[in-house]
């Protein structure tokens, strides 16, 4: 090919972007026909079938279970017991083996204005084998219990791998069906990405923390099986001076341990871990970003860490969506965007899982980068290195749907509905992944939004339909 020809394709590949730009500007994206009812979702009373404790003196409650490394060979497994401290030691054994083990955790405590915890136990399981099933009892002689989980395959490029994505679930009528659907789904996520806002305990007086004790009830069904990963919301924060409560996060902090020491994290809100063919980096919102800040100091050296020929999926998840185009939280997440998109782009992050708004929406690839304060370049444009954002703070908590949006619907907003639902990301190799959006209105197989995501690294082709 001689020089002259080489350049005419670019210049080619040049245009056809600048019409796709052009396109991307004149064609809004799709709202959903459906308009839902914007009253609050009802809360399940205490004395719901969720919520009960399992019988039997200082019967461990509350089990759940997360990734406890970097590389997922352990397990944090955490529970309470609420009469007294008692064994802090997990028994476990593999499916192959059968030989028994025990690792001893560390029991915690917590106040909260005139609330005490129950006490709260964590325990790391190390030096677990890949791709095993794994079964493991708490509590002691009075009352055990057995669960068991099944360790990710190697971390590798090709490792197919599932995912479910909640936000903002709380514990609401609406809330039950959003895990229901979760679990009866038939992709059969294998670890939950979660991104923020759990109990909504702070909706009640003094954030009245038994609604933290119910919540961990609730979900047990599912996070005593399968890990669920946590990103730090707006309602973990508890903050509320006016009792003279001013540490920040002190319940969640005490209760869902993250193995953020294992990616040189100096706090529990900003971490990372490999699993099977990702890597998932979970960022806090409610933490400094600035320059200079632990978070944005972490991030910076994070990011070049990432080998995409190891993990091809580069996952973000963080609370406050940067593109939301509903006018609840509207813009809230601007000042986070700023700091850190053209490293997004730069670093080419497939997809960004965002909640905080209580509804769905999906993103175009686009990016809004090039503004400099004197450019006046300050609009989205599409951008195949850039990710696709995805809101889902639509779990179903408390404070109900979000259903007022931005009109026109803005030109990068792919697909937008005040449903509640949950999401499956779907790893089939290090070139394709299928997404799926699914409302608790269907049936439990129905994909209300779906689309094939191609890697950013190994196949950056435009994937979009329009
Ligand atoms: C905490 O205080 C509130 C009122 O301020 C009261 O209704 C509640 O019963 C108290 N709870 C405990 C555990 O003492
Ligand atoms: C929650 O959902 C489960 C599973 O579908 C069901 O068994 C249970 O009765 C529901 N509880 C409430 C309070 O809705
Ligand atoms: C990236 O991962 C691949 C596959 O595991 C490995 O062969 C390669 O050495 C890694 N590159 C770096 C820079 O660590
Ligand atoms: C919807 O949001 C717009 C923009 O924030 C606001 O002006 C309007 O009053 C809202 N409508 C309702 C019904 O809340
Ligand atoms: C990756 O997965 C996609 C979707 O299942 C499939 O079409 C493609 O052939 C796979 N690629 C390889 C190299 O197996
Ligand atoms: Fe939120």
């Amino acid at each position: 090919m001689n020089p002259l020809s080489s350049s005419s394709i670019c210049s080619i590949v040049i245009i056809s972007i600048l019409v796709s730009n052009s396109v991307l500007l004149c064609i809004g994206g799709k709202t959903s026909i459906y308009v839902r009812k914007a009253e609050k979702s009802v809360e399940m009373p205490l004395h719901s079938d969720v919520f009960q404790a399992p019988s039997g003196y200082n019967a461990p409650q509350q089990v759940h279970i997360t990734q406890g490394d970097h590389i997922g060979k352990a397990v944090i497994v955490s529970w309470v017991t609420q009469d007294e401290p008692r064994s802090n030691t997990v028994v476990y054994w593999s499916e192959n083996s059968k030989e028994k083990k025990k690792a001893m955790g560390k029991v915690y405590t917590y106040k909260f204005y005139n609330y005490t915890s129950g006490y709260i136990h964590h325990c790391t399981i190390r030096n677990l084998e890949y791709d095993t099933k794994y079964y493991y009892v708490v509590g002691d002689r009075n009352s055990m219990r057995k669960f068991w989980f099944t360790t990710p395959p190697e971390v590798g490029p090709d490792v197919p791998y599932t995912f479910g994505i909640m936000g903002d679930l709380g514990q609401t009528y609406a809330s039950n069906l959003t895990l229901t659907h979760y679990e009866k789904n038939p992709l059969n996520g294998q670890a939950v990405l979660f991104v923020g806002d759990l109990s909504y305990a702070d909706n009640h007086p003094n954030h009245d923390n038994v609604r933290w004790d119910t919540w961990a009830r609730f979900v047990e069904r599912s996070v005593a099986y399968q890990p669920w990963i946590w990103t730090a919301g707006n309602h973990e924060i508890d903050f509320a001076p006016e009792i003279g409560e001013t540490k920040p996060f002190k319940p969640y902090t005490h209760r869902y341990h993250v193995p953020y020491r294992a990616s040189q994290s100096t706090a529990p809100f900003w971490y990372s871990i490999k699993r099977a063919s990702t890597y998932i980096i979970v960022l806090s919102s409610y933490s400094a970003y600035g320059k200079y800040t632990p978070q944005n100091q972490w991030l910076e050296q994070e990011l070049p860490k990432v080998n995409r020929s190891e993990t091809p999926w580069l996952i973000v998840l963080m609370h406050s969506p940067w593109y939301n185009s509903y006018s609840y939280h509207y813009m809230e997440g601007e000042t986070m965007r700023v700091m850190y998109e053209p490293w997004f782009v730069e670093h080419k992050v497939d997809i960004v899982l965002s909640g905080h708004v209580h509804a769905y929406e999906r993103s175009e690839r686009i990016s809004n980068v090039a503004y400099n304060i004197v450019n006046g370049i300050c609009s989205p444009v599409k951008d195949q290195s850039a990710p696709i954002y995805i809101t889902i703070g639509d779990g179903g908590n408390i404070e109900g749907l979000a259903n007022n949006m931005t009109e026109p619907q803005p030109e990068y907003s792919a697909y937008r509905e005040a449903s509640f639902g949950h999401a499956i990301f779907d790893i089939k190799n290090r070139t394709h992944a299928h997404y799926s959006w699914h409302r608790n209105h269907d049936g439990y197989a129905v994909e209300a939004d779906s689309m094939w995501f191609f890697n950013r690294f190994w196949n950056p082709v435009d994937e979009s339909s329009r």
